[in-house]
């Protein structure tokens, strides 16, 4: 196992898993429409990491540009499978836009895989899959019940590549992502979105004076300090799950569902407080409504994927805000800057 296809290469999460699978020494071939992205982030993968990656401007929409990128690179061993629209209220204004391109796009890649003989891969999915649990920490066979067009296409691609992992003997790890946060301890790399839909993100650009304020939506919710609790997991930490993921492809066969997450939640407050601390100055914010479809507390279980997969998360809040406002204020623009500046 040593060729890795990289679907959604220069996206958030991607980059960082990118950086560490180099370190192993992994040889990588990333493909990314920039529907959400730009080149600079390979560029800057590039640049940390010393190594070379291929690369392919390619949609997943479009089966011939699939096609030549398995033509192109013979061997490919296992891919990990990031590209997808992952806004929820975007989702839900667009659900066709949504299910075409995750699904459809999902398909083209796998029709690929089946055809080119690629047997292994390694499938981003959502903590959204889970809804809203009976219990908390939520485990791997709790009962599934999504309420957005996005969660229903993560839920939908799981259950293509399981019943798929049985016909065509693939090997399958499925990831349910709790809340990816931070960035890259570098400051070189992190999460650019334009307009930020989660909350560290959305927090980072008030502190950055971009917003005004953070809207918190509620403040009566079942919680300690009434508002929303989340599982917050470290991109880097999210990033080794996906090189530990790669190992257990090597080892074993069958399919595999894990969380990624920590077990433990902050609330909205907390979050709000840590990257006050970080950024050295008060976040201003506000207490408003609750947001429509949310939900009070979240939490993964860790148990399963610290005994299979052995992963655990090594990094905790503070690394996670200070890695944040390290990226949020050495790059006020995201990529945008580098990308006009080499324009
Ligand atoms: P991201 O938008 O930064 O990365 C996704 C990448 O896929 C982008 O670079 C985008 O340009 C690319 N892409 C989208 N559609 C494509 C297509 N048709 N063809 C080629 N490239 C395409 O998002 P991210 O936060 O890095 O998320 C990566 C994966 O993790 C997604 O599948 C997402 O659903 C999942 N996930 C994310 C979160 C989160 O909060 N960030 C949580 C759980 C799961
Ligand atoms: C976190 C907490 C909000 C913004 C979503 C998706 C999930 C996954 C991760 C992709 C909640 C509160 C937020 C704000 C706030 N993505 N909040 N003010 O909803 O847990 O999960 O992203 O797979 O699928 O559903 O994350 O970051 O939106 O919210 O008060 O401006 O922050 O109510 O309690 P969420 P989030």
């Amino acid at each position: 196992m040593k060729k890795i296809l990289i679907t959604g290469g220069a996206g958030y999460i991607a980059s960082h898993t990118n950086i560490e699978l180099l370190k192993d020494n992994y040889e990588l071939v990333l493909l990314d429409n920039f529907s959400n992205s730009s080149m600079e982030s390979v560029n800057r993968v590039e640049e940390l990491s010393g190594k070379k990656v291929r690369f392919y401007q390619a949609d997943l929409l479009n089966s011939d540009q699939l096609n030549h990128v398995f033509e192109q690179e013979k061997n490919i061993d296992a891919v990990i499978h990031f590209a997808a629209l992952k806004s929820v209220g975007e989702s839900v204004e667009k659900p066709l836009d949504y299910y075409e391109n995750n699904i459809s796009g999902s398909l083209n890649l796998y029709r690929a895989m089946q055809k080119y003989q690629v047997k292994n891969i390694v499938f981003s999915s959502s903590a959204t899959v889970y809804g809203d649990p009976d219990e908390i920490p939520v485990k791997e066979d709790a009962p599934t019940r999504c309420t957005n067009p996005y969660g229903h296409t993560k839920l939908m691609m799981e259950q293509i590549l399981l019943d798929s992992a049985k016909a065509y003997d693939w090997n399958v790890v499925i990831l349910r992502y709790f809340n990816p946060a931070g960035a890259h301890e570098s400051g070189r790399i992190g999460e650019d979105p334009e307009y930020p839909a989660n909350l560290l993100p959305f927090v980072s650009q008030v502190a950055a004076g971009v917003r005004e304020k953070v809207m918190v939506f509620g403040n009566d919710w079942e919680t300690h300090d009434g508002t929303g609790v989340r599982d917050y997991i470290h991109v880097v930490d999210l990033a080794q799950a996906h090189v530990k993921s790669i190992e257990k492809l090597k080892n074993s066969s069958g399919s595999f569902i894990y969380n990624i997450g920590t077990g433990r939640g902050y609330s909205v407050l907390e979050m709000i407080s840590a990257f006050s601390q970080a950024c050295g100055h008060d976040v201003p914010y506000e207490i408003g409504p609750r947001r429509e479809g949310d939900i009070g507390e979240v939490m993964g279980d860790p148990q399963k994927s610290a005994q299979e997969l052995k992963w655990t998360a090594q990094y905790g809040l503070k690394d996670m805000v200070d890695s944040a406002w390290k990226w949020q204020s050495e790059n006020p623009q995201g990529y945008r800057s580098s990308t006009q500046e080499n324009t």
